[in-house]
């Protein structure tokens, strides 16, 4: 994706990796998995030392073994060898630390140190990647700390310190901006890796190089041509166990529009950049997230809160949002966000994107579809019966369908005619399906940042353009003013949601 690209090896030869949190669960069902996966396939050294740090008491191999059983659950190369798994485990250690508490910190470096001089010989410097995969309020405290603590590097040797950060990033503007000011006090933005694990997705950085690498569609990826444009994040699950405290103080419009959607829409929008460099793609996308424009003056009328009611689901009693664990009963939390939206710039003025997410839709599909306009004259048409109701039928818009997850495929759709004596028309599809087997997200992720390569990671003018633009309607969500409307479970949302296109003629797809 980047100049990065001419080595698939980390920028550095020698490494060390810290995990922050490395009891939870993303180390345990992402992290580690990924790590043991570049390993396997040759991407991360075998000298690598692996450090869990968490507040529990743990021994190294307490620490490899629980390793070993998430690795086998949740990794995608099946069963492992158990000398495969030794070989690897040799290099994961675990370190027990408070994080908001200064003191142990100088006690992490010096065993970093002293592991890093067993393995790479005494002066060799090596690069550590942190990554935090711990609660929110624990970011800054434990960057301060580690920059007391003795891992801050000198100043023309900042890539030696790089640190990865899960969101949220903040739940609103000005949290988003006091956390970047407090990570920026500290750290170059060059150090700073904020991980949207939907650019870590083989299908989504393809929308870039499907776009700029091939000469015929886009041109036709204008106002001229374009009718509108449908981005699709939805899920068929509920809110996990444990995962409801979080949620009710989030909802969809923070957990998953203000980054992955709107991502999404950067990839589809952007202008190609000059250079196909980490910068540059990204003031891209600032460009385009800075003229985004609501689709009406009316909040109501452009973004549609929605939250679920229980029902049933192939013959399953569902719950409710309100009867989800740790959910207020009186919750006015949104698991569905529909949107119209603009972006006001030459090339897509006038041309509605339509965004939905929501949790316990009918599927999990995350989608972008461009759909384009009728031809200007009908000259064939074909009859279609729809029981007794029988009526004439022209072309069918064409559209471009690029599905991330998941059957990844992308799909043009053209009206052809149908074999026969007449001149009838018939919907055809041209599709390229991806093999199975694609790489996890956090598989690229974790390399890139092992590479210095931060094109696909969240810089803090594209964070702060995002929390901008949803920002009113975050306050307007707060209000009394605000009630969700309630959807059904198994269903695509709510109402108001589909009226959003109705009112122009238009229609949701049904992935
Ligand atoms: C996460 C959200 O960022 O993305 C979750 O916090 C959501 O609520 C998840 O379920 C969806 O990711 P994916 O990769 O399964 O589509």
């Amino acid at each position: 994706m980047s100049a990065a690209d001419k080595s698939v090896l980390p920028d550095s030869p020698h490494h060390s990796i810290l995990i922050f949190g490395a009891s939870g669960d993303l180390t345990s069902r992402k992290l580690m998995p990924a790590l043991f996966t570049l390993w396997s396939e040759g991407f991360l050294l075998d000298d690598t030392p692996i450090f869990g740090v968490a507040r529990r008491e743990k021994t190294d191999d307490e620490f490899r073994h629980e390793m070993q059983a998430a690795v086998s659950r949740h990794g995608r190369l099946g069963e492992i060898p158990d000398d495969q798994w030794q070989k690897f485990a040799a290099r994961l250690f675990y370190h027990r630390l408070d994080l908001d508490t200064p003191d142990g910190y100088v006690g992490l470096h010096s065993r970093v140190e002293e592991t890093e001089a067993q393995l790479f010989g005494p002066d060799v410097a090596a690069s550590r990647v942190v990554y935090l995969a711990i609660t929110p309020s624990l970011f800054l405290p434990s960057v301060e700390n580690l920059c007391a603590g003795g891992f801050k590097p000198a100043h023309d040797e900042t890539h030696r310190l790089r640190v990865v950060v899960e969101k949220p990033f903040g739940r609103d503007l000005s949290s988003s901006l006091e956390l970047s000011s407090g990570l920026n006090r500290l750290l170059d933005e060059s150090q700073i890796y904020r991980i949207d694990h939907y650019l870590g997705k083989e299908t989504v950085q393809n929308i870039l190089l499907f776009r700029f690498g091939n000469a015929i569609f886009e041109p036709l990826l204008n106002r001229n041509h374009v009718d509108h444009i449908q981005i699709t994040m939805s899920e068929d699950q509920g809110i996990e166990s444990g995962r409801g405290g979080y949620y009710d103080t989030s909802g969809a419009l923070r957990d998953v529009l203000q980054n992955h959607v709107l991502q999404l829409l950067c990839l589809v929008a952007m202008e190609p950049p000059a250079v196909f460099l980490g910068d540059q793609i990204r003031d891209e996308k600032v460009k385009v997230l800075e003229s985004l424009r609501p689709g009406s003056d009316n909040i109501d009328e452009w973004a549609i809160g929605g939250q679920y009611v229980g029902g049933t689901v192939d013959g399953k009693a569902v719950n409710g949002y309100r009867q989800e664990d740790r959910v207020a009963p009186n919750s006015r939390r949104e698991t569905f966000v529909g949107m119209e939206v603009f972006v006001d710039n030459w090339r897509w003025a006038h041309v509605p994107f339509y965004l939905r997410t929501g949790k316990r839709l009918p599927a999990r599909v995350t989608e972008i579809a461009i759909q384009f306009k009728l031809p200007p004259l009908h000259p064939f048409s074909t009859v279609e019966c729809d029981g007794d109701d029988c009526g004439l039928v022209g072309s069918r818009p064409n559209s471009l369908v690029f599905r991330i997850q998941p059957e990844e495929s992308i799909t043009l759709s053209c009206s052809v005619k149908k074999p026969g004596h007449q001149y009838n028309l018939e919907r055809q599809r041209l599709q390229y399906q991806y093999p199975h087997g694609l790489a996890e997200a956090y598989e690229r992720l974790l390399l890139d940042v092992l590479r210095g390569d931060s094109t696909l990671f969240t810089r803090s003018d594209e964070l702060e353009a995002a929390w901008r633009f949803v920002q009113p309607v975050l306050d307007h969500w707060e209000t009394e003013k605000f009630q969700p409307e309630f959807y059904q479970v198994d269903t695509w949302g709510p109402q108001a949601a589909i009226t959003l296109l109705g009112n122009s003629g238009r229609e949701w797809r049904e992935p």
